[in-house]
């Protein structure tokens, strides 16, 4: 008896169909998995024998061969589990169901239980685009499947639970999708709580409207690190194509909660400055969404950038700037998506002090030159903002009432945020920082004072031709804050303030 029954494997962010043929026969009894599986799929003979008998089913006592096709691409993973097992138990005439427009993944437990996988958004996702009726997955992922419309999700718990399923014993309900709880933010860490620091502030508002790269560089305790984390505070909420697109990568590495269907929240991550290139920007041996795709359409937060090795900080230069992780390997090309903002905060000098009118600085001119040499030219040039962060006084300290909160200016990203929408709509992007060089003359228009404006300081401060487009970039999100179409003086005045390092910040 032969049987075939569909299901998935993910390669880089897309599934691909994986026909599970299983043929009995006669001869000396054994099961052969075949069509390249790893290590992981070659255990799965082991599994779906405990789980079948542990299930109430009998194990046939023949020569069972299994194919995963296609058989030249190597299949990774424990998804095969279930589709193996209900595979045997229709070529062994135990289920008789007509399950020609189903599919199955899921990993099994000896005993018979449906274990949850990574990757099932992108599995549904090419299981309705070639017409698959009925979705079979592990209960713990159901959330993540239904939230694709057009296709019933089927939670499955257990073996045994399909099988009654199947034989119309007892129905399994399709599952519905599962959207995040209004929060309570009263415990969110606001812009409120930060004490003066009016311009790094406003800094940090342009970047989220822009989302644009930007680094913080101040004195130990200014407030670097709290001012960036509360970035996600002030953050434009996702458009539904960029929830389903972080979601697919959070899908992929396994991180989505079962409690939710997509990924609302702009993600933040802050990896330690101990991380390798690859946790960075991704691969390994098994190959993993790094850090930097982790934080597709939110924040890569890097503090202490300098504490990071030189080749984690070097590897991100290209990714960076094209929005995408290639990763090369020999049987296979897989990408991940990274369109990011990156934003960075660091020391002037290994004491921390220099340029502070506090505090002496005690590092030699040599240290401090070796310590922001960390932080290569080509990197900094990527970074479209540079901010200065100093020390505050004790009458900002005090004077809290100058503090905005959050919700006030995140009404202001979001209204510049929408603007940029409405530009970009015929194009494939959303905010200016991602504003390609045959798009520039034609969204960042100039008034003519603005244009001798930049002339002069590009002549004067020697900017390169990137660092020219990203201040053209972040005077486009100034305007678009004050809701103004035309560029205009002081919106180039105040982007090329950005540019400290760019102006010899390191010049006494
Ligand atoms: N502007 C501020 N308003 C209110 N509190 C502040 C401010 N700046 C610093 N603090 C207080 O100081 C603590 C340390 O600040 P933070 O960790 O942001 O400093 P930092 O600039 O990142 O320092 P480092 O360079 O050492 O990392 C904060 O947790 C906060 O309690
Ligand atoms: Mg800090």
């Amino acid at each position: 008896m032969i049987s075939s029954l569909r299901s998935f494997g993910v390669l880089g962010m897309d599934a691909f169909v994986v026909n599970v043929e299983t043929d009995l026969s006669t001869g000396i009894p054994c099961f052969d998995l075949v069509g390249l599986p790893d290590a992981s799929i070659k255990e799965s003979r082991e599994r779906v024998r405990s789980a079948l008998k542990n299930s109430g089913f009998s194990f046939p006592i023949r020569k069972i061969t299994v194919n995963l096709a296609p058989a030249d691409i190597k299949k990774t993973g424990s998804f095969y589990d279930l589709p193996i097992l209900v595979a045997i138990l229709k070529a062994s005439g135990q289920l008789t169901a007509n399950i020609d427009n189903s599919a199955f993944v899921g990993e099994l437990s000896l005993s018979g239980k449906v274990r949850p996988i990574n990757g099932i958004l992108c599995m549904t996702i090419k299981a309705k685009e070639i017409g698959v009726e009925n979705f079979y997955l592990p209960k713990q992922n159901a959330a993540e499947g239904a939230a694709i419309d057009g296709i019933r999700v089927l939670p499955v718990e257990s073996v045994s639970e399909l099988m009654s399923h199947l034989c119309n014993k007892h129905i399994i309900n399709p599952a519905k999708k599962i959207f995040k709880k209004i929060k309570n933010n009263v415990f969110l860490p606001d812009y409120s709580e930060v004490c003066g620091q009016y311009r790094a502030k406003r800094a940090l508002e342009i970047a989220a409207a822009g989302g644009h790269n930007i680094i913080l560089i101040g004195p130990p305790g200014s407030g670097k690190s709290m001012l960036a984390k509360r970035l996600p505070s002030i953050l434009p909420s996702m458009t539904f194509k960029e929830s389903l697109e972080t979601t697919k990568v959070y899908s992929i590495a396994g991180l989505l909660k079962s409690s939710t269907s997509l990924v609302e929240d702009r993600p933040f991550r802050s990896p330690h400055h101990t991380i390798s290139a690859v946790g960075l920007v991704g691969g390994g041996n098994i190959p993993r969404p790094g850090e930097i795709s982790l934080s597709h359409n939110g924040v890569l937060f890097l503090d202490e950038m300098p504490e990071f090795s030189r080749n984690s900080l070097e590897v991100l230069r290209q990714p960076l700037e094209d929005g995408t992780v290639t990763i090369s390997r020999a049987n296979s090309i897989l990408s991940y998506p990274c369109c990011t903002m990156l934003v960075a905060a660091m020391n002037p000098c290994m004491c921390g002090y220099f340029g502070d009118p506090n505090h002496n600085c005690t590092c030699s001119s040599k240290s401090i030159q070796r310590y922001s040499s960390k932080i290569s030219g080509p990197l900094l040039d990527r970074l479209d903002m540079q901010i200065e962060v100093p020390a505050i006084n004790f009458s900002e300290f005090t004077n809290k009432k100058l503090n905005e909160t959050s919700k006030n200016i995140k009404e202001r990203v979001s209204k510049a945020r929408n603007i940029q929408l409405e530009r970009c709509k015929n194009t494939s992007i959303s905010y200016n920082a991602k504003i390609s060089s045959n798009l520039i003359s034609k969204v960042c228009i100039l008034s003519n004072s603005a244009t001798k404006i930049l002339e002069l300081t590009f002549n004067k401060l020697g900017f390169s031709a990137r660092a020219y487009s990203k201040i053209l970039k972040v005077a486009r999100t100034i305007a678009d804050l004050e809701q103004k179409e035309l560029i205009e003086d002081n919106h180039v005045l105040e982007a090329v303030q950005y540019r400290s390092f760019d102006k010899n910040f390191y010049v006494n």
